[in-house]
């Protein structure tokens, strides 16, 4: 593509110039899910993803509105999945050895959700904040006993809680940070309320995998920002501080964890400078990288629709496994609708009875899925498969096959 071709845009972290590199069209909220009466005024928007020349943050070249995403309805429950549940136990007791032994360790988290991380927290007799905006999310935390607090963290909240409860040692956020456009008034909340050694650590899906496994699907409303080592290098040094670890993560296709300190108060390890150079080396922030991408995902599409329409002119029953946020971005881009998948299934009920976003599978419970009701499962949880293939041996036995299409469209 030409440079006057591409679309461009302005970087919500430094004001540079963003350029567009992949365009996946209308798109609806990933994690609405729908009944009959909902569907005249189903809520639409432009998913395009882009650049910043100066920063290298990748992000999306339009915002929607948080309350839109982020409201009483919000039907993620972080405790969904064992792995998960897991992975929040371990890295909170990693927090309460290494940094929350103190007398009086204070431990914030945003976007806490259903308290799946706080919760061991708690049980250690530590002190704890959580900031959940998402009403019936932070309700369940709240009835494990945990301390939430149903607003937006942001510069303004910050400076309240510092007030009252006095300066966190750990700010953490896991699948959170990146869902934020308004990373300035966050940055400027975290000065406000991090104690002078504390640290403010976050992880979210990782540009490098991304790329790597063409997940295109990590792409949607909520996810504003894909991040990297170095694009989190020069936020943080942009409002002070300093990327002082990062650690590369399995959960969720891959993730990294990123470990920001007050500049110059904590040495960075070694792994920093190893993964920007690493990333450097991929061109992971070049525009040819990224439309290499962008080439791949459209060869996603093709070859599942391809795989698709010869299974419904087969005769074969297609179901769908997980209705994930990630899946609307499949499912809109490349129309899978209920002509080519039967149906979905997923184990929150807050998502069952419902339609999915924009394409409208109906989502029934986990326990309807069998061989009896389908050949082929498309994995939309891909990045649970392992927990999930263990528990759905039977299907596999009795002759059905999984379809993935991370990263290429294949059976298993
Ligand atoms: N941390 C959990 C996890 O990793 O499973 C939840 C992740 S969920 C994808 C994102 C959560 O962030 C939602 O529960 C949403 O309500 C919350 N959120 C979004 N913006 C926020 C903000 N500015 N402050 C606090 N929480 C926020
Ligand atoms: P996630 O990929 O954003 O974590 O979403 C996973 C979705 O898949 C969530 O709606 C719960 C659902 N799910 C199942 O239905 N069965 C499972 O075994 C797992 C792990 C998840
Ligand atoms: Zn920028």
């Amino acid at each position: 593509m030409t440079d006057e071709a591409r679309p461009s845009g302005a970087c919500q972290v430094c004001d540079g110039r963003t350029t567009g590199f992949l365009d996946l069209g209308r798109q609806p909220l990933s994690d609405r899910f729908l009944t009959e009466a909902d569907l005249s005024t189903e809520f639409f928007f432009h998913l395009a993803v882009g650049v910043c020349e100066t920063c290298t943050m990748v992000q999306l070249m339009e915002a929607v509105p948080r309350e839109q995403m982020f409201h009483e309805d919000y039907p993620y429950y972080s405790s969904g999945s064992e792995t998960m549940r897991k992975h929040f136990a371990d890295t909170a007791r990693g927090f309460l050895e290494a940094e929350l032994s103190g007398p009086d360790s204070f431990f914030v988290e945003i976007g806490s959700n259903d308290g799946v991380l706080l919760a061991t927290v708690h049980e250690a007799g530590v002190r704890h904040l959580g900031f959940e905006p998402s009403g019936k999310v932070a309700a369940a935390a709240r009835d494990r006993g945990l301390r939430v607090r149903g607003d937006f963290f942001e510069e303004a909240t910050a400076i309240e809680v510092r007030a009252s409860d006095g300066p966190a040692d750990v700010i953490y956020a896991a699948n959170t940070i990146c869902h934020i456009p308004y990373l300035r008034s966050i940055f400027l909340g975290v000065d406000e309320l991090l104690a002078p050694e504390g640290i403010f650590v976050f992880e979210d899906p990782y540009l490098g995998d991304i790329l790597d496994k063409t997940s295109f699907d990590q792409i949607y409303d909520e996810h504003f920002y894909f991040f990297s080592a170095r694009s989190v290098a020069a936020m943080a040094a942009r409002f002070g501080f300093e990327l002082v670890d990062v650690e590369r993560l399995p959960v969720h296709g891959g993730e990294v964890r990123y470990t920001i300190a007050r500049a110059g108060v904590r040495r960075p390890t070694a792994a920093v400078a190893e993964l920007i150079a690493e990333e450097d080396a991929a061109g992971v922030a070049g525009l040819e990288r990224l439309e290499h991408f962008a080439t791949k995902v459209n060869g996603i599409r093709t070859d599942l629709l391809a795989l698709l329409e010869q299974l419904k002119a087969d005769g074969k029953r297609v179901v769908a496994y997980g209705a994930t946020a990630k899946s609307a971005t499949l499912a809109n881009f490349c129309g899978i609708g209920p002509d080519l998948v039967s149906w979905v299934c997923d184990t929150t009920p807050a998502k069952q009875g419902r339609l999915t976003p924009g394409t409208h599978l109906p989502v029934r419970p986990a326990s309807e899925f069998s061989s009896e009701s389908a050949d082929y499962a498309l994995l939309f949880a891909w990045n649970h498969a392992e927990e999930i293939m263990a528990k759905e041996q039977e299907f596999r036995k009795a002759g059905g096959r999984w379809i993935l299409y991370v990263p290429d469209v294949h059976l298993k």
